[in-house]
């Protein structure tokens, strides 16, 4: 498949925070994201499962994350953030905090919530998280899209399906001019619809398997999408994209994390 125009697209390894605090003020029109939250008390764990957990947040740590976004936002911008169940409350607290006048849940029914320890959960929520100018919302708020199995090839720990993604994108009306970020891209997955929509999309994140699977996801994983101008209202940097990977990945330490010990709870 041809790759997605990838002077549209930015994949890089940096901490979110700087990642947006570089971005330029009301360059973000569409924020979609699914934090590194903690929502299970961490007992024990060595090795991989240490530094897994060593890059979650707290709702707290993330609602500061959330309101540097926000800084960066169009006036008609909004946010999605993901949340599960057990975070719910702090999330939509976090929101608020961050300057969104606005909560709203889109449920996300996972159809298929895979196998794993402990009760799981069939359905995760995306908030909404609005500003005054919001652009108006299209659809539902409840969206069918099966989870991604823990037997899927080259699968990214706390991988998304792409198809949430792209019903997000579909929500907000994304399109070309649209500048969609995810600070917390992991492997580029909410991404996807919006670049397959035209807009210019980046993606950051700390770890390197994240960005050696969003980069390759990207370029190749997208469908070509029409010739569109770059927006002229963002400075982002675009364009620093490496060849796609065809790398089968190694196992990573989150991905060896596992169910029934300390975890991140069923994303
Ligand atoms: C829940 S995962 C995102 C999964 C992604 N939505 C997907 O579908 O693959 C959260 C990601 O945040 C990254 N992360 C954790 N702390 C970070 C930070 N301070 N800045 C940027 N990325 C961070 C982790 O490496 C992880 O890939």
């Amino acid at each position: 498949m041809a790759p997605t125009r990838p002077a549209l697209i930015h994949i890089e390894k940096r901490e979110a925070r700087q990642a947006l605090a570089a971005l330029p003020l009301r360059s973000i029109s569409v924020l979609i994201t699914d934090p590194p939250y903690r929502t299970v008390a961490r007992r024990g764990g060595s090795g991989h499962l240490r530094r897994w957990f060593a890059s979650s947040l707290s709702w707290r740590e993330i609602g500061q994350t959330l309101a540097l976004a926000r800084s960066r936002m169009r006036p008609d911008g909004v946010a999605f953030v993901m949340t599960n169940p057990d975070g719910l409350p702090e999330a939509i607290a976090a929101l608020g905090r961050a300057g969104f006048v606005r909560v709203r849940p889109i449920t996300w029914d996972k159809v298929y919530p895979g196998l794993g320890g402990g009760l799981r959960h069939q359905t995760e929520f995306v908030l909404v998280g609005y500003l005054p100018g919001s652009r108006s919302l299209a659809g539902v708020d409840l969206v069918s899209v099966r989870a991604v199995g823990p037997g899927t090839a080259d699968r990214y720990p706390t991988e998304k399906p792409a198809d949430l993604g792209r019903a997000l994108a579909r929500i907000a009306n994304v399109g070309r001019g649209d500048f969609v970020v995810d600070p917390f891209c992991g492997s580029g997955a909410l991404l996807i619809g919006a670049a397959e929509r035209g807009a210019k999309v980046a993606g950051y994140d700390v770890a390197a398997a994240a960005i050696k699977r969003a980069t390759g996801r990207l370029t190749v994983g997208t469908k070509p999408a029409p010739a569109a101008r770059t927006s002229p209202s963002s400075r982002a940097r675009v364009g620093r994209t490496s060849a796609p990977s065809t790398t089968p990945r190694r196992r990573t330490p989150a991905r060896a994390a596992r169910p029934g010990q300390t975890r991140k709870g069923p994303r």
